[in-house]
């Protein structure tokens, strides 16, 4: 049995594939709209989501499943004291495979070590996101033809920003990448990150503050937002929350084929005038989110698209 908690957990053989079959669904959707029938999906979301967990349940709705679960913690048994050892050992009993959110790092990871269903790691904490980033690979991949010889921005808060550090570590894995990390000093990316997957692995990176200073070099602008919800007060939050607003003026400084992504919600820094720009594409974003977790739901239930 094989989970997803880590955005490594997969090869880069192994995501191409998947990906391939994010396509092939966007192609023929009705060729995998009765593959889950009888199947059943369990949402455990600790944490408040509206894309991710609705993102899931739409992807075993479309697959022909069906789900169940919970979208707060106050609402589930944690509010009771229960350990997520324990909860997972029930919900195994009641469902086929699992996504979990959960605000404490490594709680998907202990989970899966309890599990006798799939678990997928829907977000930890300031950790990991792996599914946004299978979602921001197949939308590079649609967009730029491939993964791979590309200059991405990430910009924002790239110290709690855990979208960003599974999409740091997954493109690292491509040939010819560039990385330009743009956020204010006190939301740089973390120290594992830069020294155990960019520096480790020889890739080029440069660390900025403006973003007006470097968007001309970029192919992708992924814009992030400031995780309030991560700050030890509200303060620095308010002193940083409007540190980078993208808008028509700044993108006039980039080209003409960059991609704005952005893994959503967004609060103040892509002005909604960029919106209508052809270069915003973080709304069909949201739609390869759905193909591509499709995807990952009949891979870690070992089920395959038949000849249609
Ligand atoms: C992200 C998350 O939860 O980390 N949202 C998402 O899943 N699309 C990004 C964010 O909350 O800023």
């Amino acid at each position: 049995m094989r989970h997803m908690i880590d955005p490594l957990d997969f090869s880069t053989e192994e995501i191409s594939a998947l990906l391939d079959v994010a396509d092939d669904i966007q192609r023929r959707p009705d060729c995998y709209a009765h593959l889950c029938a009888g199947k059943k999906l369990a949402t455990l979301f600790y944490e408040p989501s509206t894309r991710t967990r609705l993102s899931f349940e739409a992807a075993m709705l479309n697959l022909g499943g069906s789900v169940l679960g919970f979208s707060s913690a106050d609402s589930s048994s944690a509010a009771k004291g229960e350990s997520i050892a324990d909860t997972i050992r029930v919900i195994s009993c009641y469902a086929d495979i699992c996504a979990i959110r959960h605000p404490k790092e490594g709680a998907p990871l202990v989970a899966s070590q309890f599990s006798a269903i799939p678990v997928i790691n829907a977000g930890d904490g300031g950790h990991q996101h792996p599914t946004q980033t299978l979602t921001d690979l197949l939308t590079i991949r649609s967009l730029k033809g491939s993964l791979g010889g590309l200059t991405i921005g990430l910009c924002g808060d790239l110290k709690f920003g855990r979208t960003v550090h599974s999409l740091i570590k997954s493109l690292a894995r491509y040939p010819d990448m560039h990385f330009v990390l743009i956020s204010p000093s006190e939301l740089r990316t973390p120290d594992y990150i830069v020294r155990e997957v960019l520096q480790a692995n020889g890739i080029d990176y440069l660390e900025a503050e403006r973003l007006e200073d470097v968007i001309a070099k970029l192919d992708i602008l992924y814009m992030t937002r400031v995780q309030r919800e991560r700050f030890f007060n509200e303060e620095d939050y308010v002193r940083l929350k409007d540190s980078y607003i993208l808008d028509e003026a700044k993108l006039r400084l980039a080209k003409e084929d960059m991609a704005v992504l952005h893994p959503l919600p967004r609060v103040n820094e892509i002005a909604v005038e960029v919106d209508k720009d052809p270069r915003a594409a973080y709304f069909k974003q949201v739609q390869y989110g759905v193909y591509v977790r499709m995807a990952l739901i009949l891979n870690l239930l070992g089920l395959e698209a038949q000849a249609c």
